[in-house]
């Protein structure tokens, strides 16, 4: 497998040392900044002795270095700032995605995509339309993410062991987001019968600005950490097409009622993407507030230059 992430800072460094750490492939980590691709490789692979890894990390400036992957994540762009709402990013982002995508097109024709850069949604939106591959090939990692923090959330409110805890959240990676408490489990038990509303809102809005709050404590950079651990794991679900079930940004063509939009939904993860969308059964205020968050993404889609 050859992997590559373009966009070598803080999310992209720390997804290749982590998808290294789990052998998953060969790992080419691009980047513009001159010198940073290669430094963060060459320090990487220094481990590789102490860690035992076969895996290894090269890296430069050259977007050549994407030649023939098989998987392409894309974490260049700007990362939000105190203050600064992911959609402020937006066409920032749109022009830097926009060289990305024709070497992708040219260089690596039968990878699958994952889209990092925010805000998510419209931009997986925009590099899916740019590229042009097949649905399935091209999806955003947010809400895995999302839900990795509602998880642990949970897991604290109620001293949970993390493992017992399934969390679900749809809808767009922002403000919008659809933490959705019936689809969480706990030891199995739905956590609306574990919780009351009270306790339920603050676990939502706690999960909803989380990404914010990492903003503020960091003060110069937004989170790196957990993003970096949920693109590994969808990397790791391409690699082993294993078909596990995963929340993805992914180009809708009529699921849930919703076309021609990226929207985070359960999917089934495997060689070829996103392979299917899952359809939960979803009460009628859950359909609205998808239904809010679709909107809300589509708004942002609108301003695209596409
Ligand atoms: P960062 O600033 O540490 O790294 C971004 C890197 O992209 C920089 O090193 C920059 O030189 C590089 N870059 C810019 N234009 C490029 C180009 N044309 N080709 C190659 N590299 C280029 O930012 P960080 O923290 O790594 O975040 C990256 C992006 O991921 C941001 O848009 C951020 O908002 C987003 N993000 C998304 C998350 C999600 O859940 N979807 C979670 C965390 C971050
Ligand atoms: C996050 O949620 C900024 O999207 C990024 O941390």
């Amino acid at each position: 497998m050859k992997i590559s992430i373009i966009g070598a800072g803080n999310v992209g460094g720390m997804a290749a040392e982590r998808i290294a750490a789990e052998g998953l492939g060969q790992i080419s980590l691009i980047d513009i900044a001159p010198k940073l691709a290669q430094a963060k490789a060459c320090d990487m692979d220094d481990s590789r002795y102490i860690l035992g890894r076969r895996s290894s990390v090269s890296g430069g400036e050259d977007i050549a270095g994407i030649q023939g992957s098989d998987i392409v994540v894309v974490t260049a762009g700007l990362a939000r700032k105190p203050g600064m709402t992911r959609e402020d990013l937006l066409q920032k982002n749109c022009s830097i995605l926009e060289g990305i995508a024709a070497q992708i097109q040219r260089r690596a024709p039968d990878a699958v995509v994952i889209v990092v850069t925010n805000p998510l949604d419209a931009m997986t939106f925009f590099l899916a339309r740019k590229l042009g591959f097949a649905r399935p090939r091209v999806f955003g990692m947010g809400i895995t993410l999302d839900a990795s923090r509602f998880a642990n959330l949970i897991s604290k409110k109620l001293s949970a062991d993390i493992t017992a805890i399934r969390a679900c959240v749809i809808g767009s990676h922002g403000e919008s987001m659809v933490p959705l408490p019936r689809f969480t489990t706990v030891n199995g038990t739905s956590l609306d019968r574990l919780v009351g509303e009270v306790d339920i809102r603050e676990l939502v809005s706690g999960t909803v600005n989380r990404g914010k709050e990492i903003v503020s404590l960091y003060g110069t950079g937004s989170a790196y950490y957990a993003p970096s651990a949920a693109i590994c794991q969808l990397v790791r679900a391409v690699a082993l097409d294993s078909k596990e079930t995963l929340g993805v940004s992914a180009f809708v063509n009529g699921e849930y009622g919703l076309k021609d939009i990226c929207v985070g939904l359960p999917c089934v993860i495997g060689r070829n993407g996103a392979e299917k969308v899952v359809e939960l059964d979803l009460n009628g205020r859950e359909k609205a507030q998808l239904t809010a968050s679709a909107d809300a993404i589509k708004e942002l889609i609108n301003l695209l230059k596409l």
